[in-house]
Order: C-alpha cells, then structure tokens, then sequence
C-alpha cells in the first residue's frame, strides 16, 4: 500500500513531510520533478506532459491515488487530467480544495451552496501559471462569496529554494508581497498557493504583519488525505516501500531534501 505524492521540485517535500507524520503507517513514494522545475513559468500543455508522465512513474510504484503536491500542476493540468486521462481505478487529486475548504470554514467535501464567509480580503500568492489559471478563483466562487482576491504571481522564488538560494527567496518574498500591498494594502488573510511557499512562511508572515493570517497547505492537505482514505480505503495501492524519485540529480536533489526536512533524505533516478 502506498500513496504517490508529485512535485515539480522539492516544494511538494512540505507536504510529504506533513502527510507522513498524519499517516505514519502508509507508505508514500515521492516524485520530484527536478529537471523540468520551475512549472510555474510553463504553459498549460507543457505542464500536462510532464506532470501525466510522473504520474504514469508513480502508478509504476503501485500508486493508485496520487496527489498533486504541485498548485501548478493542480491549476494548469488537473482537471483535463480528470476529464479524460484517468482511469477508473486510479484517483489523482490536487491540492487547492483542502484549502479553500479551510479558507472557508468547511468540512471536507460540503458541497452546499456559496455563503458569506469570515474573510473578505484575500491575498494569494503562488508561481505565475497558478495566477495566470485563476483556477484558485474558480474554487473559491463554488463555496464562498464577497471574497475580494488579488493575486501575487511571485517570479523567481521556486528557483531561489530550488537552487538552495535563500537570501535571493527572502529578497524575492519580500518585494512580491510589498507589490501584493500596494494592490491591496490590508488583507485580512494570506494564501501560500505554492508548495515551495512554506519553505518561506516565516518570511512571508514578517513582511505582511501579524494581523494578517497565512493559510499554507501541508497540514490542511493532510487532515483531508487522512479522511479520504477512511472513506476509500481501498486507495491506498499495492506498494509497499517508501521511495524518493527524482529527474534530476539525485545526489544534488538529496542534499537540497535533507536540508529542507532536516532528515536524511536519499533520492534514486525516476
Ligand atoms: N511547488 C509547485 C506549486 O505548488 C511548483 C512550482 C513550480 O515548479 O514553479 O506550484
């Protein structure tokens, strides 16, 4: 048994780090894609590719859910994936909904109709394919409404952590969120729409104050994989080994996980 987890990078490791601790017993195999990172600069077909080829790896490690630990991918490829690519015994879910779910004060998978909610000034951050696909939008008018949102497209900074850059990433943090406040100078609530933005999370409340309250999704996503997989049990397929897979290079991509996790982290070729 065990769980695909995507990346293009080492972002999607902010949500493996969660899901395993939520789900000790399950086995999950990791795919980074290194060599094809950033995502968030590409078009909707190119990130279609890349992201069905490592997720047709990651049924190959007996994965028959995966999630996209990947806003991108989730916004640019998801649902064309699930409208036509997906075969009925398999599941790939993304990782918007977990959040909005959250943003919007719902249980998971209450489907009622949009309603007024808490926060009314939203300020999302996330790499420049996810803002261009105004997919987080879409989400949200499907649950909440009066929800004012200004979008951040924050250039540079997955390459930064990518690139184990941190003082160019803070610089980065701070200019993207200086430009999100003279669109939108007092939001009430921050969403990090990119798995590489926890990573950066204390930069990211620093610059925008106290007040202002940051949604990042590692812990939402694994509340809401823990729950599914009481209701489709079944899910979690025939594999049985955690792995760390990756396009890139592996002892690079290794050094850069075991920074991150703060564990030893071995990743082998894809
Ligand atoms: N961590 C990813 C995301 O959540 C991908 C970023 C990228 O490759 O540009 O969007």
């Amino acid at each position: 048994m065990a769980v695909g987890i995507f990346d293009s990078g080492l972002g999607g490791l902010t949500v493996l780090d969660a899901v395993t601790k939520r789900l000790p017993d399950v086995p999950f195999v990791y795919f980074g894609d290194n060599a094809h990172a950033p995502y968030g600069v590409r078009d909707a077909d190119d990130v279609y590719n890349l992201t069905t080829a490592a997720v047709e790896r990651l049924w190959e490690a007996g994965c028959d859910l995966v999630i996209l630990a990947c806003n991108t991918a989730s916004a640019a490829a998801l649902r064309r994936m699930q409208e036509s690519w997906i075969p009925p015994n398999k599941r790939v879910l993304g990782v918007f909904v977990p959040l909005i779910e959250a943003l919007t004060e719902r249980h998971w998978g209450d489907n009622s109709p949009p309603r007024e909610v808490a926060v009314k000034h939203v300020a999302l951050f996330a790499t420049p394919a996810t803002v261009a696909s105004r997919a987080f939008q879409r989400e949200l008018a499907f649950r909440a409404i009066g929800v004012d949102v200004e979008a951040q497209a924050c250039g540079g900074v997955v390459d930064a952590i990518e690139d184990g850059d941190m003082i160019l990433a803070d610089a980065l943090v701070r200019s993207h969120v200086d430009a999100l406040k003279r669109k939108m100078p007092n939001p009430d609530a921050a969403i990090l729409g990119c798995t590489h933005y926890p990573i950066m999370e204390t930069e990211f409340q620093e610059a925008l104050g106290d007040h202002v309250k940051v949604f990042s999704q590692a812990n939402l996503v694994a509340e809401s994989l823990a729950d599914y997989l009481v209701r489709h049990p079944v899910m979690v397929g025939p594999g049985t080994e955690s792995m760390f897979l990756t396009t890139g290079d592996p002892a690079k991509v290794s050094r850069g996980a075991t920074q991150f996790l703060r564990r030893k982290v071995d990743f082998v070729k894809a």
